[in-house]
């Protein structure tokens, strides 16, 4: 028997109590909650599966640079370090730091987008999508067919539509097009990468008409793991040389270190325009503050300087990927639905799939988060009707979303695989008892983004 388990490449040296209640307990966290899982305190959820977004936990390296960080106003040497690992594994020369992805959006975004322009991208992520409409641009998803059919297997199910794309380039005149977006891997579609092979075609499109490509680069990491596993001609190379290349392709990107860059909070701008960066710069300090800190502590921007060095490295990574396929894997495998294949940094269940009973009007995603909240202390989150649906069930304008998922965002670096096997133990008892799972109701709804605050009542 030889060894094959691939263990976590870490030992820990800080730990952090979980929370580990009762079912009467978590039944009455829940109705106080209005059973939205958003409501929640987070010390009343044992395993937290809300968001891969800032919540992964530093190394020892990472915690030594915060006590280095110079919290100049300006030019600070924290800055510095931060410049030059963005530069060397993104490879733009101009670097602006933000203080998330969401700002890097909206101030880019503002720079290039104008009224009544198109943005087009594989998908976009929510924020994404509500900047470019907020600057008056119409955001437009290219996705290649397979990654919209949850069950079907696709190595770059993140793919762009190159006929879709083709089509948007020739409708529209390249200047109504301020850029082409990509994002990688494609959070909204599951997590799923897009292959080099993708990103190169895209790009020479763009060059072809002069429209700038922007990588939308969160999970850039685990997009090289990716390709460098499925991609022909990538088997075995350095994951820093696949980074530069897919960069290459690109005129420049939007960053939220929060996800690659193993930070807690931060984000970043970069591009090679010295123009355009300078009238990011302009807006950057209205806002988020001078172009040496952008919204962040000096010792933030040394944290993100070494995440993401790490995230680039090969132990970490095949770590990381193959753990988020055990899960979807092992519950795969009894039967539960789940988008295929696992993506790089979640687990999304086929929610419709999984309750059977339950139609789209009855909300299914939300009753199946729920209850793996009852049943184990787990906080998932709900992408379907309640995320994405119009109007209210029973009510004319009502339409469900295109899927009901769950996602299971798994947090980096932080559990370990007892913690996932738990979950798989949870999700697989809700499994068995699945035709017990309710009908919920809207209780009350707020007039925007209605899945962080709206209320439910189950049937
Ligand atoms: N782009 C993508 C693909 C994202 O997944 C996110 C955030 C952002 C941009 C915005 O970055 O949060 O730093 O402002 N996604 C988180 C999530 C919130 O849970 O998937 P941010």
């Amino acid at each position: 028997m030889g060894v094959t388990t691939i263990i976590e490449p870490f030992r820990i040296k800080s730990v952090e109590p979980l929370a580990l209640t009762t079912r009467a307990d978590r039944e009455q966290h829940l109705r106080e909650a209005g059973y939205n899982l958003f409501n929640l305190d987070s010390d009343c959820v044992t395993i937290d599966l809300l968001t891969d977004s800032g919540t992964s936990a530093m190394s020892a390296k990472q915690w030594s640079a915060v006590m280095s960080g110079d919290e100049s106003y300006a030019g600070s040497a924290s800055y510095a370090r931060f410049e030059r690992a963005v530069r060397e594994i993104f490879g733009f020369r101009e670097v602006i730091p933000t203080h998330q992805g969401r700002a890097a959006e909206r101030i880019l975004f503002g720079v290039l987008c104008h009224p009544g322009c198109v943005v087009p991208n594989n998908t976009h992520f929510d924020t994404t999508r509500a900047n470019v409409e907020a600057s008056g641009g119409q955001a437009v998803d290219c996705l290649i067919a397979e990654g919209r059919d949850p069950a079907r297997y696709h190595p770059f199910k993140g793919n762009m539509d190159l006929v879709q794309l083709d089509g948007l380039i020739e409708k529209h005149e390249a200047e109504q097009i301020p850029f082409v977006l990509l994002t990688i891997t494609n959070n909204s579609g599951g997590g799923q990468p897009v292959s080099m092979g993708n990103i190169r075609e895209v790009s020479r499109r763009c060059r072809e008409h002069g429209i700038p490509l922007i990588l939308d680069a969160c999970r850039f990491a685990e997009n090289t793991w990716f390709i460098r596993e499925r991609e022909q001609g990538y088997a075995g190379r350095d994951l820093l040389e696949i980074a530069r290349e897919m960069f290459s392709y690109a005129d420049g990107c939007t960053m939220s270190a929060k996800k690659d860059g193993l930070a807690n909070i931060g984000g970043f701008i970069s591009l090679n325009d010295a123009h355009v960066a300078r009238d990011a710069r302009n807006a950057l300090i209205l806002t988020e503050g001078f172009p040496t800190y952008g919204g962040l502590a000096g010792r933030d921007l040394d944290a993100i300087a070494v995440g993401l060095r790490e995230a680039l490295d090969a132990d970490y990574l095949r770590y990381r990927i193959t753990s988020t396929r055990y899960l979807g894997e092992r519950i795969s495998r009894e039967g539960v639905p789940i988008v295929q294949p696992p993506g790089g940094h979640a687990i999304y269940i086929d929610a419709r799939g999984f309750v059977e009973h339950l139609r789209p009007e009855d909300l299914p995603g939300q009753s199946l988060a729920c209850e793996l909240y009852l049943e184990g202390g787990i906080r998932s989150c709900e992408v379907g009707t309640v995320m994405f649906g119009t109007g209210l069930p029973g009510d004319t304008d009502f339409e469900p979303a295109a899927n009901d998922l769950v996602r299971l965002a798994i947090p980096r670096r932080v559990y370990t695989q007892s913690h996932i096997d738990y979950v798989i133990e949870v999700i697989l008892s809700v499994y068995e008892k699945r035709y017990q799972l309710r009908p919920y109701r809207f209780a009350s709804v707020p007039s925007v983004l209605r899945h962080f605050t709206a209320r439910f009542d189950p049937l």
